[in-house]
């Protein structure tokens, strides 16, 4: 059903074929052999025009797990963009080469001015502040493998929800999920843009924004922590000032409920303390090889091998 589909935003699929994936993922972790070289002789062009560990690791070790190959870069400089070649052009040579490519770009709408001049899928590794359509995978697979269910829940989303691709992309897929209450943690600089806020209203979810997250904390079933996004920043001082606006720290955990679930898309800077992650509730490390999983399943729809 996702043969040679591009995903640019988490709308681009429904419910029922995230479901899908979910499935397919949960099947890939339990049985390590399931889907093994069902992508031999396919190739992903994985192209990051912006630095990233987990997602491009993560695209690359799910192909590689699918039996396929890899190639691309993992920074602009080492490609034609240096030089000036524009991303229509590098898309279209890249279409010669590869089965699908997943690509990262600091603009927004990037992947989809993209997707128009490619003949292969094109994935969106995250554009700009705007969307990263496969962490909200990741999340949602996460919350699904480890809590049983992705319905009644209330998430609190901490820190830069303002340029936090990550949040913006889950609140939206969020609003899906019957019985879904959404608190937004953040300083009065960094809150939720108001096209999300509108489009939650529109779709009569429960929402509210706080300041503190202990006035929130033994409300919530998932927390979900972000880093203030320094590049994203027009002027450093700013960014000095609201960096460690929220930490949390093991002391702020005791008030938490004994199965809430703290995720973080990674990477972390100051936002949670290193002796939280001994707390079982810390899950960010799981959701992180989830990441894998999830990649995996997406890979092996896209390219038909499923
Ligand atoms: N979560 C995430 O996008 O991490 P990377 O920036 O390391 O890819």
């Amino acid at each position: 059903m996702l043969k040679n589909r591009s995903l640019i935003e988490p709308g681009d699929f429904s419910q029922e074929e995230m479901e899908g994936l979910f499935c397919l993922a949960g099947k890939i972790e339990d049985n390590p052999e399931y889907l093994r070289d069902s992508c031999r002789g396919k190739i992903l062009a994985t192209l990051f025009f912006e630095p990233s560990t987990r997602t491009r690791l993560s695209f690359e070790a799910a192909m590689l797990r699918l039996g396929g190959s890899c190639l691309g870069f993992a920074e602009p400089s080492s490609s034609s963009a240096a030089k000036g070649e524009s991303l229509a052009d590098t898309i279209r040579t890249v279409s010669c080469y590869a089965d699908a490519i997943v690509m990262r770009n600091p603009k927004e709408g990037s992947a989809l001015l993209a997707s128009r001049f490619s003949s292969i899928p094109v994935i969106n590794a995250g554009d700009g502040g705007h969307h990263h359509p496969t962490q909200t995978l990741t999340d949602l697979l996460t919350i699904r493998r480890i809590r049983g269910t992705t319905e009644n829940l209330t998430i609190g989303f901490c820190g830069d929800l303002k340029f936090g691709r990550t949040v913006h992309s889950l609140a939206k897929t969020l609003a899906r999920y019957s019985g879904t209450k959404m608190i937004f943690i953040s300083p009065p600089e960094l809150t939720i843009p108001e096209y999300i806020k509108d489009m939650l209203n529109k779709e009569k979810i429960f929402c509210r924004e706080a300041e503190r997250l202990e006035e929130v904390m033994g409300d919530l079933d998932v927390l979900y922590m972000t880093r203030v996004q320094k590049e994203r920043f027009f002027n450093e001082e700013d960014y000095i000032r609201l960096k460690d606006f929220f930490i949390l720290t093991a002391e702020k955990m005791e008030a938490a409920k004994k199965d809430m679930m703290v995720l973080h898309p990674l990477p972390r800077v100051n936002e949670i303390a290193a002796e939280v992650d001994s707390d079982e509730r810390a899950v960010y490390f799981r959701q992180a090889r989830y990441g894998m999983y999830v990649r995996m399943a997406l890979l092996a729809s896209v390219l038909g091998a499923v």
